[in-house]
């Protein structure tokens, strides 16, 4: 349910309002906003959602495949923070429709960045563009991919990457392994190694054929044992970038080691807030904080080595196949370690994550400022961890000037950005490290100044699909308007305003009301539609037990009240054909209904947004002309003939997939007859069957609305 949390704070700050706009999310991991104010979200395990700011609709609009972790196999060393890692739309996005995600690959070792375009709101994965590679490995509980994405005003592209690294067998110190068949445990190949992509903020300007590096990247293209795409390196997982759109300059949060002592083999742990000016080494994993130094520990020996020079660390690792002289390292902005810190006692203590959020700039012309104008010019901090956000206010030389907490109590933010009205949007990762329900979206805006109403729904009793405003109120006393949302697959239509409504049909899954005030701030509150019962089985009984074309056969239905509501189907199951149990159409146009995005509102045999196809094939047959219609329709989209949802225009799908998919569809009735209206009587075989000959089948099927469907199988002659 929505809600709106004042966070007074015992923080001395002003207030904030926090409004959940959508939720349910499962392992979010990060989120972009179009200009239209439309975001963008990846989870972990592929899902790309996109939520409606101003009603709150949530929408799944694609799967990306990745290699990801699953509950049914939750312990495995394999792959363990690997999925759908990072996002960020297109510049151009409001004309291109494209977006860049980064995930990692399903079958390769590697992560993958690639530009996707939306096609009609939905992910197209035909329209995958690979733009970057990074070699992965995945075994022996490697983990660490950063994964960040973010688009600078000039059109260069970062993208954060992780060191790779397994960071159990170091005793939390850095993980310098250079024993054979130790790979994993080696962040010298890695973070260390100026000739690969990990451990690093990477920084490309796209193009339409892939990408061109920008000037002064850390390496000049064409340096021996470098990569010219490498912005920074030395990152552990810096998770979370975010760049000052004024002046060019990144932040980004990374989450350091585990060590809660310093010793011989270097100091305790500490997590980072990083700023780069330009390119540069941030030393991992040789130096860490201000350049506090690790020995070159010899792994055989536990014998700690020569200490790091932060002004000229050396790799020496021998997987290393890259320079082995590595730039300056530098210092971190923030850093802290688990316990107090002595230098940024403001950030606490307790375990951490840390992240980077945008710099806040006061623009008076905004709608929504979040923080007073003295703090113009103000990085915003936060630690997934510790579930709090910090002002770091920048100097004119961009230098910490003061650092203080400003919320708390966030349930692992995940991302932060910030919207063109000036509200501040933040991502919720969930309440556990994986398998979350509970990611979600809120909007953070000051507390003070015009409130949102405060709504409250109620179901009609009797009145099946029926709900009422029970109460609306403003602060402000304003007059409200309720919206009322029907959420239909990917598509939302408005259904009305007013105090009630009744839901049309059977194929909502979410009703949602939408109080607005004059100021229009919005208040949402959800009602899911998802029917959980289990449907009654229907009986299906048969006067014969084989058919022949032309014959026909006696039935009778049982288990329905409304006998009038019986649709009994026959269906002949050649014997050539593969029968999969279930009708299908020919694997090349199953291609292209998936590549397509058909699927996303039909299935071949069972209702979804959009009519089932073998009702499209029954309610043309023997119509001559439906083919031409059915293109037409492809082209102009529309609704009517099936119901009130329209179905968009269908531009990706070319005019001779649509020809063939159409025949496919068309074809299904040449097999297939129907009898409705009746729960006893008789149906007829079709005299002319494609492909028939000794040894095919038929599918008698019985259905009806809201029972689930009786089949049964007899043999053809
Ligand atoms: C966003 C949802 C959506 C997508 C995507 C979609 N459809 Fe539809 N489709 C619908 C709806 C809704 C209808 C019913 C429209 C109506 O009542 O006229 C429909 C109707 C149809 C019909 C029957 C038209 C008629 O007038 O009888 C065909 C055929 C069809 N779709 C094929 C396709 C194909 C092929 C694709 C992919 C290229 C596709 N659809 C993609 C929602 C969708």
């Amino acid at each position: 349910m929505f809600g709106v949390l004042l966070l007074t704070s015992s923080l001395h700050a002003a207030p904030l309002r926090f409004d959940t706009i959508a939720e349910n999310f499962l392992d979010p991991m990060e989120l972009s906003i179009a200009s239209d104010g439309s975001i963008f979200v990846i989870e972990r395990e592929g899902r790309l959602l996109r939520v409606n700011p101003d009603t709150g609709g949530t929408f799944v609009i694609g799967q990306v495949p990745v290699t990801a972790l699953h509950e049914s196999d939750s312990k495995t060393p394999y792959a363990r923070e690997d999925g759908g890692l990072g996002i960020t739309v297109a510049p151009d996005f409001a004309t291109s429709q494209q977006l860049y995600i980064y995930y990692s690959h399903p079958t390769e070792m590697l992560n993958r960045l690639s530009r996707f375009t939306l096609k009609g709101g939905l992910l197209d994965l035909s329209s995958e563009q690979a733009l970057l590679d990074v070699h992965t490995d995945r075994r022996d509980r490697v983990c660490h991919h950063g994964g960040s994405l973010t688009f600078d005003p000039a059109g260069n592209l970062y993208l954060s990457t992780g060191d790779n690294t397994n960071p159990f067998e170091s005793g939390g110190k850095a993980p310098l392994d250079d024993r054979d068949k130790r790979e994993h445990c080696d962040a010298m190949r890695s973070a260390g190694n100026t000739n690969d992509l990990r451990g690093k903020v990477l920084r490309i300007h796209p193009t339409k054929d892939g990408y061109d590096i920008p000037a002064d990247n850390l390496f000049k293209p064409g340096t021996e044992k470098t990569r010219p795409e490498i912005y920074v390196m030395g990152c552990r997982n810096p998770f979370r970038l975010s760049l000052d759109p004024k002046t060019g300059i990144i932040y980004w949060g990374e989450v350091g080691p585990d060590s809660r002592n310093a010793d011989d083999k270097g100091p305790m742990g500490y997590d980072e807030v990083n700023q780069a000016k330009q390119a540069g080494n941030f030393g991992w994993p040789f130096v860490i904080a201000d350049n506090k130094p690790y020995p070159i520990v010899d792994f055989d020996t536990r014998k700690p080595g020569e200490i790091t020079d932060p002004a000229a660390p050396r790799n020496p690792g021998h997987r290393n196949t890259g320079l082995e002289v590595l730039p300056p390292a530098q210092k971190a902005f923030v850093w802290y370690p688990y316990g107090d810190s002595t230098e940024f006692p403001v950030m606490g203590s307790g375990g951490r994550n840390a992240m980077a959020g945008p710099v806040f700039y006061f623009d008076a012309k905004r709608k929504w400022n979040l923080l007073p104008s003295e703090d113009d010019h103000s990085l915003i901090t936060y630690d997934w961890m510790r579930g709090k956000l910090w002002k770091a206010k920048l100097d004119q030389n961009e230098q910490l000037s003061t650092l203080e907490p400003f919320a708390e109590g966030l349930r692992h933010p995940m991302d932060l950005e910030l919207a063109p009205d000036g509200s501040y949007w933040l991502l919720e990762y969930g309440s556990n490290w994986y398998f979350n329900r509970d990611g979600r979206v809120r909007r953070i805006r000051p507390g003070t100044g015009n409130q949102s109403p405060i709504l409250e729904v109620e179901a009609v009793p009797d009145q099946p699909r029926t709900w009422r405003v029970k109460s609306a109120t403003d602060p402000e006393n304003e007059k409200i308007t309720v919206q009322w949302w029907l959420t239909v697959g990917t598509a939302e239509h408005q259904l009305g305003t007013g105090s009630s409504i009744t839901v049309p049909g059977n194929t909502g899954s979410e009703l949602r009301a939408v109080a607005i005030d004059p100021a229009d701030n919005r208040t949402i509150v959800r009602i899911p539609l998802q029917d959980t019962n289990q449907l009654p089985q229907l009986e299906l009984e048969l006067a014969g037990n084989k058919l022949a074309p032309g014959a026909s056969l006696g039935f009778k239905v049982k288990g329905l009240a409304d006998p009038a509501q019986a649709v009994v189907r026959l269906r002949y199951i050649a014997p050539a054909g593969h029968d999969a149990g279930t009708v299908e159409l020919p694997t090349p146009v199953e291609h292209t209904l998936t590549t397509r995005l058909c699927f996303s509102c039909h299935q071949t045999d069972a209702k979804s947004i959009g009519p089932r196809y073998t009702d499209v094939a029954l309610r043309y047959k023997g119509n001559d002309a439906a083919l031409e219609t059915l293109k037409q329709k492809l082209k102009t989209g529309g609704a009517g003939t099936w119901g009130e949802i329209p179905m968009p225009p269908q531009l990706t799908i070319t005019d001779e997939e649509a020809d063939a998919a159409l025949r496919a569809i068309l074809a299904l009735g040449e097999v297939l007859v129907e009898t409705t209206g009746s729960a006893e009587g008789t149906i007829t075989a079709p005299e002319n069957l494609p492909g028939h000959e000794p040894g095919g089948a038929w599918e008698v099927t019985a259905e009806a609305p809201a029972h689930q469907t009786a089949r049964l199988r007899i043999p053809a002659e």
